[in-house]
């Protein structure tokens, strides 16, 4: 069997496991979800990420289809070649979430679509021998709207002034929004050519290939939300928790091996990891390896989310490497549980004399999951923790965590996103 397969050529495979890790009346969906690898050929080691490729939700490409009144059966070439238009729909174009080049489509089909209206309105006078209108001539008074905020041409001339008006407008509507807003209708074609193609989504791998053999596992954070009265999320997560559970349908998938996040090649060497929420995906795989692999090493989890009672991931698993001498140190940072937020970053200055005592015998320190800010405030702590414990001054800190830990020794490794 081949093992060349890639975002292009993906391996269909079912999940086997998908199941909620959140406790009863939590905020979040968070899953654990496991992919057999069958007769793939496909290995992975600790630190991989998995490529999932996933469809849009049908209720989604059915609602277009009766907005735009397109044949669902009608032919149509994408990139993938020759195939129905539902299938197009659903498979090859991102259709769950409008673009930037999509809004800017409306100036002209806004302002073509106001001129219709004019001249059939200008046209139907001419009939009535009332008025006539020349291609000079202006539209008349009665026919301009009432308010220039009623004007689609102005709303979309003003969707359209910066990129941060366009943003907010795309936040809280999609392509069905916009066109029932807008009343615009394109052609299949036109349409295609404007949506965006459909992109695999990485995962970082929670488990060791070693410790499941022919799985690979993935700890997944649901993206829904609700616009206009409308169920809406993301692409790859809500496939993977709604659809596939339902219609057992195949799902493809391929690996991204990393070259960088990788455990230390000396398996006596300490190691450090910070992975609040969904960033314990790869620690439980690091873990699963180090607990295979049998070394001297001390591991130290740093590990957190908004509450103890409903997002202690793994909650058994941690408890039992705890149990039996595999995790030195296990560190919570729970932020919703009490009023002031608590951080994995305050943890981390909390305890920052030990950790620097770890970084001066070497320890790896790795971080993953929100890159936005945790990673950003976890990488100023850090540098804090060289102030205050390593009696460095700022430059020397900044310059130890970024340079030295990070580009020289490379133990300062991070899969953020
Ligand atoms: C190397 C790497 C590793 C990763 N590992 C993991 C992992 O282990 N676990 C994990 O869960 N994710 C992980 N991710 C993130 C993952 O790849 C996807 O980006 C994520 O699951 C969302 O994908 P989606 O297709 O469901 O959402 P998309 O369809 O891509 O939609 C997400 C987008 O929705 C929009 N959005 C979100 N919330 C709202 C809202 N309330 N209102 C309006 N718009 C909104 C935002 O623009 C957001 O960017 C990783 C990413 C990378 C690059
Ligand atoms: N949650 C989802 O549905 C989802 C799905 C897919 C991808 N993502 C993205 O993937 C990343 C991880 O999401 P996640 O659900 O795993 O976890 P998360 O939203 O990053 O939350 C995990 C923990 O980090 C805390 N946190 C918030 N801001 C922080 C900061 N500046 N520094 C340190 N900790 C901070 C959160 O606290 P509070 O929440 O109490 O502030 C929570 O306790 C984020 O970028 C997120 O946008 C999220």
């Amino acid at each position: 069997m081949s093992d060349n397969w890639s975002a292009k050529n993906p391996y269909m495979t079912r999940i086997t496991e998908n199941y909620i890790l959140n406790g009863e009346g939590s905020r979040k969906e968070t899953r654990h979800i496991v992919f057999e690898l069958g007769d793939s050929g496909l290995d992975y080691k600790v630190g991989d990420a998995l490529g999932v490729v996933a469809e849009n939700p049908p209720h989604i490409v059915e609602e277009l289809l009766s907005v735009q009144g397109w044949d669902r059966d009608a032919s149509v070439t994408t990139h993938n070649g020759e195939r129905t238009l539902y299938d197009a729909l659903k498979k090859d174009f991102e259709v769950h979430m409008a673009n930037k080049k999509f809004v800017q489509s409306l100036a002209e089909k806004v302002v073509s679509s106001g001129m219709n209206i004019s001249m059939s309105m200008v046209s139907r006078s001419r009939n009535n021998s009332t008025w006539v209108a020349s291609s000079e001539e202006k539209t008349p008074p009665s026919l301009l709207p009432s308010s220039p905020s009623d004007d689609p041409a102005s709303k979309v001339e003003a969707i359209n002034a910066d990129t941060k008006a366009v943003e907010d407008y795309l936040w809280t509507r999609d392509y069905i929004d916009i066109m029932r807003e807008f009343d615009v209708k394109y052609s299949p074609e036109e349409f295609l050519e404007l949506a965006d193609r459909l992109k695999p989504r990485l995962y970082s791998i929670a488990s060791s290939h070693d410790a499941h053999p022919g799985f690979v596992e993935l700890t997944v954070g649901i993206v829904r939300f609700e616009y206009n009265g409308r169920a809406r999320g993301g692409l790859c997560t809500q496939f993977m928790a709604d659809e596939i559970d339902m219609s057992g349908a195949p799902i493809g998938v391929f690996m991204s091996p990393t070259k960088s996040f990788i455990l230390p090649e000396d398996k006596d060497t300490d190691i450090i990891m910070v992975g609040p929420g969904t960033g314990i995906a790869p620690f439980r795989a690091f873990m699963e390896q180090r607990v295979h692999d049998g070394g001297t090493g001390k591991n130290w989890l740093f590990f957190g989310d908004q509450s103890e009672k409903t997002e202690f991931y793994y909650k058994d698993e941690i408890e039992s490497w705890i149990d039996e001498g595999h995790l030195y140190r296990f560190t919570t940072a729970w932020s919703r549980d009490q009023e002031e937020k608590i951080y994995v970053q305050h943890r981390l200055k909390e305890h920052g004399a030990e950790i620097w005592e770890w970084f001066e015998r070497g320890a790896y320190f790795y971080i993953c999951g929100d890159k936005q800010y945790m990673a950003k405030d976890v990488h100023r702590a850090l540098i804090q923790i060289a102030i205050d414990h390593g009696g460095m001054s700022e430059e020397d800190a900044t310059h130890f965590i970024e340079k030295t830990m990070m580009r020289e020794e490379k133990r300062y490794l991070r899969d953020v996103y």
